[in-house]
């Protein structure tokens, strides 16, 4: 499809340089109005086949970090690079780094139009960006689903008539419709019940290798990261506090910041009530 064959390995998709994305706050008055710097001069770079996870407390610009990376918030200040260049008004360009660029967000539920069928919802994209006919987006649409580990007949429900993990799946799916070279994926385990989480990391890490993808994976949770992740950036108030190898990062934390993070990991779980079940059913704090 694109060039991305021939693009240096090198060359990162996108890259952020010295981003900062400030919002006024409702808390503020007329005239000391006050300022939320929810990402504050960040620098990141994610390139093809290559996994990076952002983990931070809620509330650390991890999502607004995500937004600017796809596009969705223009940052107040700084740089954010496409294949090396800023970003043009040409439409062809846009469309371009929408094809190449796209995002999984935590809940499918409110992600996905409950109002489609789950067919209708994977050919959207192709649609949208005039890709084969109606013949050739059938067959994607079921190349799609079983690329995500999901059976043909899926096609022709609604993603209210799945669970939230096969609906996790379809928006997976959807991302991927048009070969991206880099997914953002925020929070996308969170909302599921720990038992498909861990089939749900494994998916997006096993799409990762297999299409050379790049992907950010954004999580509270630092253990969520730690074993998809091959880069891990740790993200507090609005920067990222250290950066480095997932090994390293884990082994032996530089920030005093990420070695917190590390000892209170344990605590963001608990066990529930039912705990003779035979399943341990660990539940993660609510990322509001
Ligand atoms: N549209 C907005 N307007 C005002 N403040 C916002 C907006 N979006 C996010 N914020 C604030 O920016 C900070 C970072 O939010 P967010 O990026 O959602 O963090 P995270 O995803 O790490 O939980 C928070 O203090 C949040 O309240
Ligand atoms: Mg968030």
């Amino acid at each position: 499809m694109s060039n991305a064959a021939d693009q240096s390995e090198e060359t990162p998709v996108i890259e952020l340089k010295d981003v900062r994305v400030h919002f006024k706050a409702r808390a503020g008055s007329l005239f000391r109005p006050k300022i939320v710097k929810a990402v504050d001069g960040v620098d990141f770079s994610v390139r093809r086949g290559e996994t990076i996870g952002i983990v931070g407390e809620s509330g650390c610009g991890k999502s607004t970090m995500a937004s600017v990376l796809v596009g969705l918030q223009a940052p107040t200040s700084g740089q954010r690079l496409f294949r090396g260049r800023p970003l043009g008004p040409r439409a062809a360009e846009r469309r371009a780094f929408g094809r190449a660029v796209t995002m999984v967000f935590q809940d499918a539920s409110t992600a996905l139009n409950p109002r489609m069928t789950v067919h209708d919802i994977l050919v959207d994209p192709l649609r949208v960006h005039g890709v084969g006919d109606t013949a050739s987006r059938t067959r994607r649409v079921h190349e799609l689903l079983e690329l995500v580990g999901l059976p043909s007949s899926a096609a022709e429900v609604s993603p209210t008539q799945i669970s939230g993990g096969q609906r996790q799946r379809v928006a997976i799916a959807r991302a991927l419709a048009l070969e991206p070279e880099v997914v953002v994926a925020d929070e996308p385990t969170s909302a599921l019940d720990v038992s498909v989480r861990a089939q749900v990391l494994n998916l997006l890490s096993d799409l990762k290798s297999r299409l050379n993808l790049g992907m950010v994976f954004i999580s509270h949770d630092i253990q969520t990261v730690r074993y998809v992740s091959d880069r891990i950036c740790v993200m507090n108030g609005g920067r990222i506090v250290e950066e480095g190898p997932a090994q390293q990062v884990f082994d032996s934390p530089a920030d005093a910041y990420t070695r917190t993070l590390l000892g209170a990991a344990p605590s963001l779980l608990h066990l529930a009530p039912e705990e003779d079940r035979g399943t341990h059913e660990l539940r993660t704090k609510e990322n509001a």
